[in-house]
């Protein structure tokens, strides 16, 4: 099929994609093969942490859907995507006075976890799910007039639990949904 007709940011943040990572390494070269789809490794882009916001912001303008892509670290997550909507998601244009830049844009999370699924369920260790462990991402997506997709979510990310099958698994169903 000739695909998708949106234009879809790939934002990836991960301390070290192209080393350590396993799982967000294979979500992201299965995004890399998606029409439409462009890839942004952002802690490679900005190493001393500084992001630079108006180049930023110039690729949210051409996107249709915005994918936050990470490890979920301590509940949350790796602090340059915290950082990054500090910076990024600026008075004025993403929220306040003209800032309606994003607007009618779909955002979605796509997130690996090293604990269980069965962990972050409401009777389960974490007394939370993964949806509301993302709230305040859902918050900010609603707060400057975008739209919240469901997240994206593989869990067990683990040298244990990461069987190479699942791993090609989760890349497969990724890439179906950034097919759209
Ligand atoms: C600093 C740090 C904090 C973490 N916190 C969590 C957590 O709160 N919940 C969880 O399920 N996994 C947690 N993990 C596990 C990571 O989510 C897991 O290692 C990652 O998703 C694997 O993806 P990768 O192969 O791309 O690194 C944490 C890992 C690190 C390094």
């Amino acid at each position: 099929m000739a695909g998708n007709a949106e234009n879809t940011l790939v934002l990836v943040f991960h301390p070290s994609l192209e080393s350590e990572s396993v799982a967000n390494r294979k979500l992201a070269e299965a995004a890399r093969g998606v029409d439409g789809v462009t890839v942004r490794d952002v802690y490679a882009l900005y190493p001393d942490g500084k992001i630079d916001v108006a180049a930023e912001q110039a690729e949210l303008l051409k996107a249709d859907r915005i994918i936050w892509q990470f490890p979920v670290y301590w509940y949350s997550s790796p602090s340059l995507l915290k950082k990054w909507e500090d910076e990024v998601l600026a008075y004025g244009w993403a929220y306040g006075p003209g800032g309606d830049n994003l607007a009618g844009k779909k955002i979605m999370c796509a997130v690996t976890a090293g604990s269980t699924e069965d962990e972050y369920q409401h009777d389960g260790r974490f007394r939370a799910t993964m949806d509301e462990t993302l709230n305040p991402m859902r918050i900010t997506t609603e707060y400057v007039g975008a739209q919240w997709v469901e997240p994206f979510a593989v869990y067990a990310c683990t040298p244990d639990g990461l069987t190479e099958e699942r791993l090609a698994d989760a890349a497969e169903r990724y890439a179906e949904v950034l097919r759209g």
